[in-house]
């Protein structure tokens, strides 16, 4: 595991960003795996900019986004659907054919899941998978338990996940219960990763990830057993290490 320590979430998220534009520079046609939460933001607008500034062309670009609450519209304010085009897709020339996120309202659900995995087949699979990281060390939706599912599947969050999740919704009893999330082995399949943290809120799992057994109780924890893993931090959530 490489691990980058930055001064402060902006320079984290710089770094980001030039990682995520090499990839885009060195094979246009890519396929990304990309986050949501707060902790991307700062990567998102980093790429923005350089759109903007002409380094970087999205037109070739596949994304495949990590996870979906469920069930949710697309155009709720709080899907990762709309997080997603408000906060990147509608700022640069990618092409809407070639994004993809979990459809939180499929029916029948199993079917979604398969064909979501077959669409990353499809693709080629995925080369820069892009990760923020729960304060209980869950990675997409896929929460502590005694065991994980490797494919994309349907999962019921954590009472604490709900609980740090309803800050973007009006309540707590909003937050759905369920979301859709690519499987550990969805995720450890991408031939590189990249995880973000910042804060101290983050210290405690991150060392998990890090120093930790690997165990299904810490599903960061795994990135061990993959060959290409970097942890961009500020010094909040490396301060354990
Ligand atoms: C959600 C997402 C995760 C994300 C986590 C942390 O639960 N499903 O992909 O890593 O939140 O979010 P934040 O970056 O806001 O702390």
């Amino acid at each position: 595991m490489r691990i980058i320590i930055g001064k402060d979430y902006a320079e984290i998220s710089k770094k980001a960003a030039l990682i995520v534009a090499a990839q885009v520079v060195l094979k246009p046609d890519c396929v990304l795996g990309l986050a949501t939460g707060s902790t991307p933001l700062g990567l998102y607008r980093e790429l923005i900019a350089m759109y903007e500034r002409g380094e970087v062309d999205f037109s070739k670009v596949t994304t495949f986004n990590l996870d979906e609450y469920y069930p949710i519209m697309p155009d709720h304010p709080q899907s990762y659907h709309y997080f997603m085009y408000q906060n990147l897709f509608n700022h640069i020339n990618i092409d809407p054919n070639r994004i993809h996120l979990p459809n939180g309202m499929a029916d029948p659900v199993e079917e979604e899941c398969n064909n979501y995995e077959r669409l990353i087949a499809e693709a080629g699979g995925i080369d820069l998978q892009v990760l923020g990281i729960g304060v209980n060390g869950h990675i997409g939706f896929n929460e502590p338990n005694p065991g994980l599912s490797s494919r994309t599947h349907l999962v019921d969050l954590k009472q604490e996940t709900i609980k740090a999740n309803s800050r973007f919704f009006q309540s707590e009893a909003e937050v759905p219960r369920q979301a859709l999330t690519m499987g550990m082995g969805t995720i450890l399949k991408a031939r590189r990763i990249i995880l973000l943290a910042s804060g101290n809120s983050k210290a405690e799992a991150i060392k998990k990830t890090v120093q930790g057994m690997v165990t299904t109780e810490c599903p960061s924890s795994f990135l061990q057993t993959h060959p290409d893993v970097t942890l961009l931090l500020d010094q909040e959530a490396a301060a354990l290490l």
